[in-house]
């Protein structure tokens, strides 16, 4: 039978934020450690596909009605799992467009890159940050996908700020995340604080001269919940047309492939070498399933859709007036 650490325990433990990835913009280090220690091999798990292409069908739904070629942007397009699903579901309805995936890690972008290589559309990478957006891509872009990353940063009135400054009016911005407040299932806390303390064992154990880093992780730990979220959208202009919380199941080898990219590694067990610390996650995930006798755990994924509304791009318009204007300041 089945068990799910929903149904193991239904007491409520303390949040354990293990998963936690950094929370401020990255820092890029030296490439090669990133390309082993990839995104990759987690964005080819079932549920992976499944809970991040139900997010692109609600984006592309919502697309505007435009005769010509649509700009869209995938934000933090990584290894490219998204844009490659963004790909598809226009091939799939005919619908013409430039694509253009941003991401600050050129390992990641290489291999994007070759991801979407002969899918029959136009896609650019280019490497940049989403503070930086409106200096990366051009203006007016029918939509902009930011998948599985907006946790990553730490302000995000000012990512949002970002976004509604590159989108036309009326534009498309998707985005999910399984690192929020509420993203654990109820019940499951148990299983992550189990991995913690596994993973930490293990580590002192085979490498007891490392020591984790402390400090600059609090605030970047700050998970915002579902309606925290809409509430910011709102306070930029948009119109949130979907907002959901879909299930998945992840397994044991989810969890450990999660536990092997660097990103979540960071934040996890920050300061600890790569390597010891993607065997201690491996270690830990396998301890904490088997002690609890999981075969999976749920995981909630906030998934949302949202459109710039008219008021929004006046405002922008007013904005960009008054910014030209010397002695008046810039509404943001
Ligand atoms: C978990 S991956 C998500 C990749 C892809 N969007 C997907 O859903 O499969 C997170 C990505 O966010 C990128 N990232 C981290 N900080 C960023 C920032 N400040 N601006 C833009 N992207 C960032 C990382 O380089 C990484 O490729």
């Amino acid at each position: 039978m089945v068990r799910s650490v929903s149904r193991v325990s239904s007491a409520r433990v303390g949040l354990v934020r293990l998963p936690a990835e950094k929370g401020t913009f990255v820092r890029m280090a030296a490439g090669s450690e990133h390309a082993v220690y990839s995104f990759e091999p987690f964005t080819r798990h079932r549920f992976y596909e499944e809970v991040n292409r139900a997010l692109v069908e609600e984006g592309i739904l919502r697309l505007p009605a435009s005769a010509g070629r649509r700009t869209i942007v995938d934000l933090s397009c990584g290894t490219g799992a998204m844009t490659a699903m963004v790909v598809e579901a226009l091939l799939r309805r005919g619908l013409e467009a430039t694509i253009l995936g941003v991401d600050p890690s050129s390992d990641a972008l290489a291999r994007a890159e070759s991801r979407v290589a002969g899918m029959g559309m136009r896609v650019r990478f280019v490497q940049g940050d989403a503070a930086d957006l409106a200096g990366t891509v051009p203006g007016a872009v029918d939509a902009v996908f930011f998948g599985n990353a907006i946790h990553l940063v730490s302000d995000k009135d000012e990512v949002l700020r970002q976004i509604a400054g590159v989108l036309a009016p009326g534009g498309v911005f998707a985005f999910n995340s399984a690192f929020f407040d509420g993203t654990y299932a109820p019940g499951s806390e148990r299983f992550y604080r189990l991995w913690t303390v596994r993973a930490m064992r293990w580590l002192r154990r085979e490498h007891p001269r490392v020591r984790l880093s402390r400090g600059g992780k609090v605030a970047a730990r700050q998970w915002l919940s579902k309606d925290e979220y809409e509430t910011t959208l709102r306070r930029h202009g948009f119109d949130v047309l979907h907002s959901a919380l879909d299930e998945v199941r992840m397994d044991l080898a989810s969890f450990q492939d999660i536990g092997r990219y660097w990103l979540f590694i960071e934040g996890a067990l920050p300061g600890a070498p790569l390597a010891a610390a993607a065997e201690a996650l491996e270690h830990g995930a396998r301890e904490a399933f088997d002690e609890l006798g999981l075969e999976y755990v749920p995981r909630n994924w906030l998934q949302v859709v949202a459109s710039l509304g008219g008021a929004a791009s006046s405002e922008r318009g007013a904005a960009a007036a008054r910014s030209s204007t010397p002695g008046t300041t810039t509404v943001p």
